[in-house]
């Protein structure tokens, strides 16, 4: 089932010295490599490894065979697993129990092709910008240096119906129709898409154009055209200037989401690296994942009016279900009439970061909105204060950051706090038959570190809930996990496994993120019931940390009433999270 040529392509990709030197202990001896035989016992080596013919051959028992044979006899695994384990080491995919349809091939050349259409025409309209003194007194206007212009690869798509013909001379190629860059009208006319617009052209994270945004210069309509959706660009899944943003999110420490392409572009001309924004649409929850992969705080950047505010609130109940404990997300509002554009300009780099500051979190966006449909000074006001906040709490996934919610609640709405999971109806937590541990040649250990890291290989899109922070740094298993989250960094989408263990060559880390990954394997994990053992795993470093500082506290004597009224209430919120776990 697995075709004879991906065998071959994986045999000549891997090292067999690589493969059997993660499990024996190998000396380069003459061409070849000798150790200790894994499969007798023996005091002296006789085990030899061949880097020239990869093949391996015990002169002592006479075993031998190549990388995926040692696999097999080594780890007891079937040929496909074998196959699948080392293919994940160099990073294949190995190919579904069927080769490609002669279609899938197809769109896939066809996928290849489109990306080197957008690139040749987002070249023609940079060679055009330098041809339109038009185009370039406009982006001068807007306070636009050549350099940055330069840096998002600005262009122009000049006036006339059919301009790319410079471009594609094989302008009935209907490939120029799928990418979006040509518009075919009845009875067949085509004409170019974009006309006498000023081009932003929008980069996947890998940094291949996949479409373009066009402005005009004057009063025409409508005020930006974007590229059609194609196989290459879906809009609620990219964010404009991610490549260009990627550093500064780094050294920034947060990410900033604006609403334009003038806005990113303004903002980068103003030393703000760090601002990406999305393409017209509202926040998906793609766009909340991505950039909680990249950042380790997303601010949202609104206008103040009414209808910023409600693109806040939507960006807000995406982020719910995907905000993790350590990463914070917060709001931005900008006095009503200005976007980040005009308030750059106007204030600079200095007076952007300080507005910055003010920007809420998003608890106290959510409470405050909350707030402003409810009376809290009447009864009626504080019940209904908890039924509109009850959906929204109940979304949340990162326990401690429900937890506060919670505490803020209660106190808005004088409810004591016993009572008020009873009224928000949250659900006791989802219990699941754990399949018996798999039997292997190890015992798992029993730390919560292990937990994460054998459930976060169930389901990668948990790498956005680990907090270097909250792990105790000794243990390989947080190394290993902090590994996974730097190498998941480097990818667009979940990564598939493959690509993570292939980014992990080298590191200290594979082996143990191999067992894990056997494990999880045994284990077979719904992604739910990953999500469950790995949010319960969470719970229990939370509660280690809470009852060391409670301990730490205590051992300092509470001599005050106020050191013994902050005690109580840690205490409080400690017992209360410990509840959130299943009994065991
Ligand atoms: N947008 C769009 N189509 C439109 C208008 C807007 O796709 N007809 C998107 C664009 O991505 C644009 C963003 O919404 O960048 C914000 O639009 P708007 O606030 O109207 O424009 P600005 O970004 O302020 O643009 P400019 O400063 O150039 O006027
Ligand atoms: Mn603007």
């Amino acid at each position: 089932m697995i075709p004879d040529s991906f065998k071959q392509d994986l045999l000549n990709r891997v090292d067999i010295v690589d493969v059997v030197s993660r499990y024996v202990q190998l000396k380069k001896g003459g061409a070849n490599y000798l150790g200790l035989c894994p499969f007798h016992n023996e005091k002296t080596p006789s085990f030899s490894v061949s880097p020239a013919k990869q093949f391996y051959h015990c002169f002592g028992c006479g075993v031998h065979g190549n990388a995926i044979g040692f696999l097999m006899t080594y780890s007891a695994l079937g040929y496909v697993d074998a196959v699948k384990e080392l293919a994940a080491g160099v990073g294949m995919q190995v190919p579904d129990e069927r080769p490609p349809t002669p279609q899938e091939s197809a769109r896939k050349e066809r996928e290849t092709d489109l990306y080197a259409l957008m690139e040749k025409a987002m070249e023609f309209y940079r060679g055009e910008l330098k041809k339109s003194p038009r185009a370039i007194e406009y982006l001068k206007r807007r306070g636009l240096s050549g350099e940055i212009a330069a840096r998002f690869r600005i262009g122009y798509a000049p006036e006339g119906w059919q301009s790319l013909k410079l471009a594609f001379p094989a302008y009935e190629d209907k490939a120029l129709v799928e990418a979006g860059l040509v518009i075919e009208g009845e009875e067949g006319k085509r004409y170019d898409r974009f006309r006498d617009r000023v081009m932003f052209p929008i980069f996947s994270a890998r940094g291949a154009v996949i479409g373009f945004g066009g402005r005009v210069m004057d009063a025409g309509e409508p005020k930006y055209l974007n590229s059609p959706e194609t196989p290459l660009f879906e809009k609620g899944r990219e964010l404009y200037g991610l490549v260009q943003a990627r550093d500064a999110i780094r050294t920034e420490g947060h990410a900033l989401v604006v609403e334009g392409y003038m806005d990113v572009v303004a903002l980068a001309q103003y030393e703000v690296g760090n601002a990406v924004a999305t393409l017209g649409t509202a926040t998906t929850p793609v766009h909340v994942s991505k950039l909680l992969r990249l950042a380790d705080e997303v601010v949202f950047c609104f206008d103040g009016d009414a209808a910023g505010r409600k693109a806040a609130w939507r960006a807000l109940e995406v982020s719910l279900p995907l905000a993790p404990d350590h990463k914070p997300i917060r709001f931005l509002f900008l006095p009503d009439g200005e976007d980040p554009d005009s308030y750059v300009r106007k204030h600079g780099n200095e007076g952007w970061r300080s507005k910055l500051r003010e920007a809420e979190t998003l608890t106290q966006f959510l409470l405050a909105q909350l707030r402003a449909e409810c009376d809290l000074g009447t009864a009626e006001g504080r019940a209904r204060f908890i039924s509109i906040a009850k959906p929204h709490v109940q979304k949340i996934a990162a326990p401690a950051l429900r937890l506060q919610l919670i505490n803020e609640i209660a106190q808005l709405a004088r409810v004591a706090e016993g009572e008020i999971d009873r009224l928000l109806e949250l659900p006791p937590r989802a219990r699941f038959s754990r399949p018996a541990p798999p039997r292997t040649r190890y015992t798992a250990p029993d730390i919560p570190e292990w937990s994460l890291l054998f459930s976060l290989l169930c389901n990668l899109s948990l790498v956005e809930h680990i907090d270097p922070d909250a792990l105790n740094a000794e243990r390989a298993e947080s190394q290993a996990l902090v590994a996974i989250r730097e190498a998941c960094r480097e990818f667009e989408d979940d990564p598939s496994l493959g690509l993570l263990l292939d980014r992990l060559q080298g590191s200290p880390s594979l082996e143990i993120v191999l067992r894990a990954h056997r494990y999880a394997e045994e284990i077979k994990f719904s992604a739910e019931e990953a999500e469950t053992e790995f949010t319960e795993a969470l719970v229990k470093l939370d509660l280690a940390r809470r009852k060391k500082e409670l301990d730490q506290l205590r051992a300092g004597g509470l001599a005050s009433r106020e050191e013994q009224v902050a005690w109580q209430e840690k205490n409080l919120a400690y017992k209360r999270l410990q509840g959130a776990l299943p009994s065991p």
